[in-house]
């Protein structure tokens, strides 16, 4: 009666891990019970997570080394692996939102969110690339469309290039306060993305900082944004909680591969509860105020009936 807090699957998003070829289904290493499907594959897992009430998806390419370039043409290209998996997920199930990543670095040669030139990021530059993979993306029918590049002025940029071919009902959920954190190590090896050289801290922001994170919001909402999303989530839940405080637009938060990991090495080991942790993570992320929840252990909550 007097629970303030409560999850349910409406408010989480399973990220899923994708890869080309037939029937695979290959478990990354440091994300146990994480896999990377190929497309049929796919469209069994979305349909099994359906039948729990899991209704949200953001999808992630695994790319072969060989298509990656300095331009991260096979990002928009027709008929890639990802463009396939959006369209198929969407006609086989209509009624799942599928939310769709945006950043060059799944296939940059570089490991790059962004263009680089002489060990620079290019933000001007990548913007046109951004925006070309955002309307890929909504031509072969994503819902939500996530850019997590970090690049300045983005969410502007994808809005105009959607609206002006349409896409008006297509929506952005923005990767507002991104930061430069290790919590990302799993995710850079289920898709063999880590940069190549260099680092991301000149586009992710300093874990130290704080009040930069509402300038990046006041930003994102300017621009045109739906939601506004904090990551990873769980060391940032003054992050989320201070966003929440001061905007009307929905927040979103991501608790990141790393968080994940962390949680499924002390459950193997029987050093944690491992129910009782994830209950506890999922809950104190909803209680600092976000209304979406991006996380791994998305199925397996809904599936063992822990929430
Ligand atoms: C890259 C991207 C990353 C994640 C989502 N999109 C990693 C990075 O910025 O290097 C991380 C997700 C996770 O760790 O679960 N555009």
């Amino acid at each position: 009666m007097v629970q303030e807090t409560h999850i349910g699957a409406a408010n989480l998003i399973f990220p899923l891990f994708i890869v080309d070829g037939k029937n695979k289904k290959t478990e990354v290493a440091s994300m146990p019970g994480i896999y990377r499907y190929s497309v049929d594959n796919l469209l069994h897992e979305v349909e099994a997570c359906a039948k729990l009430g899991l209704m949200s998806f953001d999808l992630f390419p695994n790319i072969d080394d060989s298509l990656k370039d300095k331009y991260a043409t096979e990002s928009h290209r027709d008929g890639s692996l990802y463009l396939r998996a959006i369209s198929e997920v969407k006609k086989h199930f209509p009624e799942v939102c599928v939310v769709t990543d945006v950043a060059m670095d799944p296939y940059s040669s570089d490991g790059h969110d962004g263009l680089v030139e002489n060990g620079e990021i290019l933000n001007d530059e990548t913007l046109e690339i951004l925006g070309k993979m955002a309307l890929a993306h909504a031509h072969a029918g994503a819902d939500i469309i996530a850019p997590s590049d970090m690049m300045d002025g983005r969410v502007g940029y994808i809005r105009k290039v959607l609206d002006e071919h349409k896409f008006t009902h297509v929506s952005i959920m923005s990767y507002t306060a991104k930061y430069a954190s290790a919590f990302y190590g799993p995710f850079r090896d289920a898709l063999n993305s880590a940069p190549k050289h260099g680092d991301k801290k000149t586009y992710q922001m300093n874990p130290a900082n704080q009040q930069e994170a509402l300038i990046e919001a006041r930003l994102d909402e300017h621009e045109g944004a739906d939601f506004l999303m904090v990551k990873p989530a769980l060391a940032y839940l003054d992050v989320i909680k201070l966003i929440k405080d001061n905007t009307d637009l929905p927040v979103a938060a991501y608790n990141v591969s790393g968080e994940y990991a962390m949680v499924k090495a002390s459950a193997q080991r029987g050093w944690l509860d491992e129910r009782r942790t994830t209950v506890e993570v999922l809950t104190s992320i909803r209680r600092a105020g976000a209304t979406a929840i991006l996380t791994y252990h998305a199925k397996e909550v809904l599936e063992k009936g822990w929430i």
